[in-house]
């Protein structure tokens, strides 16, 4: 079958981007946090608040090549950072360039799930480097619910490179990529090389995984506990502040041994019998302790004391740390904690961390190098796709062209051969070839170099061959380059001389004009051929929705109009005397009725107390004798007789949506496919309104309760009384109230106009409301407007708990988390930010694709994820 998600990409291509920014600011404390979600296209909804709070963007800034894909198989605790993923074809070296304070210490964290993303269900195995160095192998055969290596590294230059490495056919892939700077460099110290995550816990007989917010780092800690212990836990704060500061809730429970003369024990088997271990263990005493106890207790690691006697503090944290790093003997370790003879409770643990060195011990070639070489390949538009990582090391990925000095592991390697030969070079020899100041080899022989020899070549004392031949260069070759040991190679530029004496050639001056008139004929043919294209893209969006003619007559007034009249008695006949009231729109009562004898009709009757209903009133008949779409309300006719005024309607016998979403008068619950289709429906009556009406028209009063339904609960917009027509993409300006409390545009507030994007946000409150079902304004809540109720739960970002619950959760997630999207992003509070309702047409049809299909169907979200960490240690207990 074919996934739903492939025809989503094709179809998010092929719209005009649709940005979506969502409301909320952002939060202080991760300012410098880098989170990327990998494959995620940047105009879709980038960036977005994720389920940990914590907001995440596209990659595309940060990578050149790969190609974007989306999982097909969901594992259990997903979250929606891993739906997008970015895979590597092509290129047996692919990398991230992220920007880093250089001497920082960060917290580095990348996930990878492969999700059968392509179908093929061929699980990659590959490596991953940082830099120049191998960082660890990553292998999805094994690790089929992903895996998340994670280290804590300072990187050596201001640029960090993270590769990912093609090791066999299978082709590698990426779903996030997070960076948090850590506050204290001094925390987490080694004697040398960086620290790879092996376990972290918190000991706690219950409970989720716990990072971001309640850890300042969003480091994540999983939770352990063995039948062997007995949990204790106090209800108080417990001081959490030292370099460390491990979470306040993972020290707030404890594991202490349930025989309280057994040490408390966690062993473990080393993978590689050379690991070296650096452990930090996080204590508070959380028990009231009565005067005549105590609770004293001894480390031990690997048979050896490690520290003690250690009483720890009452609330407050004490983290033991390694100071050299350990390594087990015959892969068994081990770590217990005894009680001293005195001690009258048993030893206690709140939380540990365990991290395994890793060594990265090539150097990173020289940084002004790098530079050079980069404004080299900026320079002639270069695009070579090996050039992406560290330009020299490791040699096998060395850059295409570059030959390096590469004498031993701990010096930054330099460029010695710069080769471009061949390379489609057009322009002037680039100066910033001299900062390759250890440079011997230049070869940039059989381009369209112009310009002349430059003189800087000749300080660069490092050179030894030089090869210019079969270019276009011009001038003279200066004096101090025909040294010798330096191979110089020019042949092949008809205009270069050996000697000063070069006559400069004049010829160029006749071309300009030639080519600057066929430039503007080009020009031109662009243009037109740019207009001819964009017709023809609106007119096949008008074919879409059904657009009907129009009529020419929109200056005549409706009293003119040739269309269907009624006088008042055949008004009071065909509602048998107004005998039905089917409700109250604006301005006047709606009454049931028939005319022809069957036909059903809905005749809205202006009251005749009042007066400022008649502009609205004839407003709506001006409107609707030209506008005719088949997700617009239709007129049958209408009545002008005096005073008497009325509007007869076709009849749509299935009420209105917000009848329907409350279960009110006997109304369906609909289900949720049922209410994207309805939504696609009433947007598709607005973008007519927007784009398809001359003048256009903004309607100015969308809310649930406008959008009728007929037998099949296809959607109708309904009462334009407010509606008016703005000119040229303007704004209506009115002085009357229009709209309805609670849907009305905020700006309207300021500015006192309603545009387009006016309508876009009440569009967004009526999806709101279709997909919470909760009131638009809830009089008994602090976050008394739906937008912000909506918005304090998206950020606790538990979905179920936002949606309907009248869906009993029959609803594919990953379409819900869309729509929730795309209806806060019109509900945006600055209307430049809202789409355009095409885009949001384009973004519901895509939720209704995904909502079709039920790639999610009935999958809980759940707070924690429980993609295991690359590692396969497990604890146990003695
Ligand atoms: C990448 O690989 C795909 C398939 O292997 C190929 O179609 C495409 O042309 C390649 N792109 C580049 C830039 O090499
Ligand atoms: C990485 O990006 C920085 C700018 O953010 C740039 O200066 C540097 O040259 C890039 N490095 C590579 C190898 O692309
Ligand atoms: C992957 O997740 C499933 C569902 O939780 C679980 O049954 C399975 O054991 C996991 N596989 C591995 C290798 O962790
Ligand atoms: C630890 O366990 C207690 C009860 O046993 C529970 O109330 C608490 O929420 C758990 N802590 C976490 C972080 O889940
Ligand atoms: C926590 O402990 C530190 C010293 O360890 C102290 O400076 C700080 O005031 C304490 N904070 C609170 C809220 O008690
Ligand atoms: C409790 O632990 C002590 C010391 O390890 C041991 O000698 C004793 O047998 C244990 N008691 C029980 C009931 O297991
Ligand atoms: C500590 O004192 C209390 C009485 O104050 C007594 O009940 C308890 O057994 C004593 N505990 C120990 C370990 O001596
Ligand atoms: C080249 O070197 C000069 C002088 O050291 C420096 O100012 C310039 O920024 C360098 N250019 C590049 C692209 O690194
Ligand atoms: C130089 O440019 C011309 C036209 O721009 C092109 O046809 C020719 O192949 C180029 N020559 C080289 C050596 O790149
Ligand atoms: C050099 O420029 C001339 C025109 O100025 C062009 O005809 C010729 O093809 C160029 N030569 C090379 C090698 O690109």
């Amino acid at each position: 079958m074919e996934s739903c998600c492939d025809r989503v990409l094709l179809v998010l291509i092929a719209t005009s981007a649709l940005i979506i920014h969502t409301i909320y600011a952002q939060d202080q404390d991760q300012e410098d946090f880098i989170n990327l979600d990998c494959g995620l296209p940047s105009y879709e909804r980038s960036p977005y608040k994720a389920s940990t709070g914590l907001w995440f963007s596209s990659d595309e800034k940060f990578i050149q090549s790969g190609n974007t894909g989306r999982i097909r198989e969901i594992p259990v605790g997903f979250t929606k950072q891993y739906e997008t993923l970015r895979y590597f074809p092509n290129g047996s070296r692919n990398c991230y360039n992220l920007s880093v304070d250089k001497g920082r210490k960060y917290l580095i964290r990348t996930v990878f799930l492969y999700g059968n993303y392509d179908g093929l269900n061929i699980k990659p195995v590959f490596d991953i480097y940082l830099g120049p160095n191998l960082w660890a192998t990553i292998d999805l055969v094994t690790r089929v619910n992903g895996t998340q290596p994670e280290i804590l590294h300072i990187p050596t230059s201001s640029s960090l490179q993270i590769c990912l490495v093609k090791t066999g056919t299978t082709t590698p892939v990426i779903s996030t990529l997070e960076l948090r700077p850590m506050v204290s460099s001094s925390s987490y110290m080694t004697e040398s090389g960086s620290l790879k995550l092996y376990n972290r816990y918190y000991l706690n007989n219950t409970g989720y995984r716990i990072r971001y917010s309640s850890d300042v780092y969003d480091r994540i800690w999983l939770r352990l506990f063995m039948k062997e212990w007995t949990q204790i836990s106090t209800s108080l704060n417990v001081n959490n502040s030292n370099r460390y500061v491990p979470p306040q809730v993972a020290l707030k429970n404890a594991a202490t041994p349930t025989n309280a003369s057994a040490p408390l024990t966690i062993e473990w088997s080393s993978e590689k019998a050379d690991d070296q271990y650096y452990l930090y263990s996080h204590f508070a005493e959380i028990q009231d302790l009565q005067t005549n106890e105590t609770r004293e207790f001894n480390m031990v690691w690997n048979e050896n004391l490690y520290y003690g006697p250690l009483i720890p503090n009452k609330l407050q944290l004490t983290t033991i740390r390694s100071q050299s790093p350990t390594t087990c003997k015959g892969g068994k370790c081990s770590f217990q904690l005894i009680r001293t003879n005195r001690s009258t409770l048993p030893p206690l643990l709140n939380a540990f961390e365990i991290y395994t060195v890793i060594q990265f011990p090539q150097s990173e070639t020289d940084e002004s190098d790098v530079a050079a070489v980069k404004d080299i390949e900026a320079t002639y538009g270069l695009s070579r796709l090996n050039w992406q990582g560290d330009p020299c090391v490791p040699q096998q990925f060395r850059w295409d062209g570059l030959n390096c000095s590469n004498t031993d592991m701990s010096t930054p390697p330099r460029i010695t051969t710069l080769n471009l030969s061949s390379s489609g070079l057009a322009g002037t020899i680039a100066a910033v070839v001299q900062n390759l100041t250890q440079l011997e080899t230049l070869d940039l022989s059989n381009n369209n170099l112009t310009g002349g020899v430059p003189d800087f070549l000749v300080n660069m004392k490092s050179l030894l061959v030089i090869n210019l031949s079969r270019n276009n260069l011009t001038g003279s070759i200066p004096q101090a380059l025909q040294r010798e040991g330096l191979k110089l190679f020019v042949e092949g530029n008809p205009r270069l001389c050996l000697s000063d004496s070069c006559a400069k050639p004049q010829k160029n001056k006749k071309i300009v004009p030639v080519v600057a008139s066929v430039a503007s004929a080009a020009i031109v043919i662009v243009v037109l051929v740019v207009l001819f294209v964009l017709k023809k893209g609106k007119s096949a969006i008008l074919q879409g929705l059904h657009l009907l003619p129009r009529t020419s007559t929109m200056n005549a007034t409706f009293a003119e109009k040739n269309s269907r009249r009624f006088t008042y008695s055949e008004v009071i006949k065909m509602t048998n005397n107004f005998q039905r009231i089917l409700g109250k729109g604006g301005f006047g009562m709606v009454y049931h009725g028939f005319v022809n004898g069957s036909e059903q009709v809905a005749v809205k009757v202006l009251s005749q107390s009042s007066t400022q209903g008649y502009k609205e009133f004839k407003a709506e008949v001006d409107l609707l004798l030209r506008v005719h779409h088949t997700h617009l309300v239709s007129l049958v006719g209408y009545c002008y007789e005096g005073d008497n005024l009325a509007l007869v309607y076709e009849f749509l016998s299935n009420g209105d949506l917000k009848q329907h979403l409350s279960g009110k008068g006997g109304r369906s619950i609909i289900n949720w496919s049922t209410r994207l289709q309805i939504a696609l429906e009433a947007a598709s009556g607005l973008e007519y309104l927007h784009i398809g009406c001359t003048p256009p028209m903004v309607h100015r009063d969308i809310k649930t309760a406008n959008i009728l339904l007929d037998e099949n609960l296809k959607a109708k917009l309904a009462d334009f009384g407010l509606s008016r027509s703005f000119q040229g993409g303007g704004e209506s300006h009115d002085t009357a109230v229009a709209g309805t409390l609670g849907y009305l545009d905020p700006e309207y507030n300021h500015s006192g106009r309603l545009g387009e994007k006016s309508d876009v946000y009440s569009f967004g409150i009526v999806l709101l409301e279709m997909i919470t079902n909760q009131p638009v304004i809830n009089q008994t809540s602090n976050n008394s407007h739906i937008t912000q109720c909506v918005g304090f739960k998206l950020n606790r970002g538990d979905i179920a708990e936002i949606m309907d619950p009248n869906l009993h959760k029959d609803y594919d997630f990953n379409s819900a988390w869309r729509a929730l999207e795309l209806a806060m992003s019109c509900a945006n509070p600055s209307s430049s930010k809202r789409p355009s309702m095409s885009q949001v047409i384009n973004e519901i049809k895509e939720c209704l694709v995904c909502a079709k299909s039920g790639i999610g169907k009935n999958l809980e979200l759940e707070p924690q994820e429980i993609m295991s960490s690359d590692t396969s240690m497990v604890p146990m207990a003695r």
